[in-house]
């Protein structure tokens, strides 16, 4: 029994270290050599290959230009807040029922304060009226990052959250903050002062693209009641000297001009539906997507 053991131990042992044949695991120190030198050309040639075609695909990608961009343009609206869908439903006598929808400017409105745009590398002042685009040179990395213009929370007035931290709701005055997402190069084309008349436009700036908020059915029109807005100069609407946009990596700080709008006088105690749309000739509306120039918010302020 215990030779038999010891017999088989051997057996065993010779396999992995055959002295005689000098075979490790049953094969020679060459043919191990071989087999070895197959797989690393074999696997060598994969990688070159997965490494190839993606040094390829890369090549095609531009750093500073997606080369693919027709999902994005034209560029959507959006409003803030944002929660629970795109409804704003509240009692200003519960400060509960609103405190998501400060909070959740606040949160938006950090990067406009003073003291995010200080630095003079990375900001520049572009006025307080709205002029023409800025271009900024090729969308390149020659000149290395952009300058940012500038925008203040002041120009938000009533709903800057300077005077009025609660942006209105307090008052059953609620203030919806507007912004154009950002597209890379896009330029918003205004439109002409003669098709402005049909816009009930207080003053007019060409260069300003316009925005303006009506109820979305006629039973809404009348609820909406007064609508102010907000933006830079007194102008409804987006200031041209912020667009083109260079993208993250040219202009990481960017900042999106907003306009606020503040409903001051909506009907209680209904839902009232509010279509919020910038005029451009080069904005479309659809009314499938709703990410392309226009938005609807419902509002109900409770009694
Ligand atoms: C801003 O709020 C103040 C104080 O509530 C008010 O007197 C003023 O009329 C408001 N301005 C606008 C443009 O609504
Ligand atoms: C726009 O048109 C109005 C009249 O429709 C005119 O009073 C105003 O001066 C025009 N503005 C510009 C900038 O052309
Ligand atoms: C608010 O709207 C009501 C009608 O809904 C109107 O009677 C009232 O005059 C309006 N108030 C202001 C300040 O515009």
């Amino acid at each position: 029994m215990a030779r038999g053991k010891a017999k088989e131990e051997g057996g065993w042992k010779k396999f992995i270290w055959n002295s005689e044949k000098k075979e490790f695991l049953g094969r020679t120190g060459g043919s191990w050599f071989k087999i070895l030198l197959f797989y690393v050309i074999f696997y060598g040639c994969l990688a070159g290959i997965f490494i190839g075609t993606i040094q390829v695909l890369l090549l095609t990608i531009d750093e500073f230009r997606p080369t693919y961009q027709d999902r994005v343009a034209p560029p959507g609206l959006t409003q803030i807040p944002q929660i629970q869908k795109t409804e704003i439903s509240f009692r200003p006598n519960d400060p509960k029922s609103y405190e998501a929808y400060v909070l959740n400017i606040i949160r938006f409105l950090e990067k406009y304060k003073d003291s995010a745009q200080k630095d003079e590398m990375i900001f520049e002042d572009c006025g307080s009226v709205p002029s023409d685009f800025k271009d900024r040179g090729p969308y390149e990395s020659g000149p290395g990052e952009r300058k940012v213009c500038r925008f203040k929370l002041e120009w938000l007035g009533n709903c800057s959250g300077i005077n009025d931290e609660q942006f209105g709701y307090k008052d059953g005055k609620p203030c919806v903050i507007i912004k154009l997402n950002r597209v890379l190069g896009f330029k918003p084309k205004p439109p002409k002062n003669e098709s402005m008349e049909t816009l009930a436009m207080t003053k007019y700036s060409p260069y300003v693209l316009p925005v303006q908020c009506t109820g979305k059915r006629d039973e809404d029109k009348d609820k909406v009641g007064n609508v102010e807005y907000f933006g830079m100069g007194g102008y409804a609407g987006f200031p041209l000297q912020y667009y083109p946009y260079y993208g993250k990596l040219l202009q990481p700080k960017y900042l999106q001009p907003l306009l606020a709008i503040q409903f001051t006088n909506v009907t209680l105690d209904t839902e009232i539906r509010v279509e919020c749309k910038a005029y451009g000739e080069n904005i479309g509306y659809s009314e499938k997507d709703r990410f392309q120039g226009r938005f609807d918010v419902k509002i109900e302020v409770k009694s």
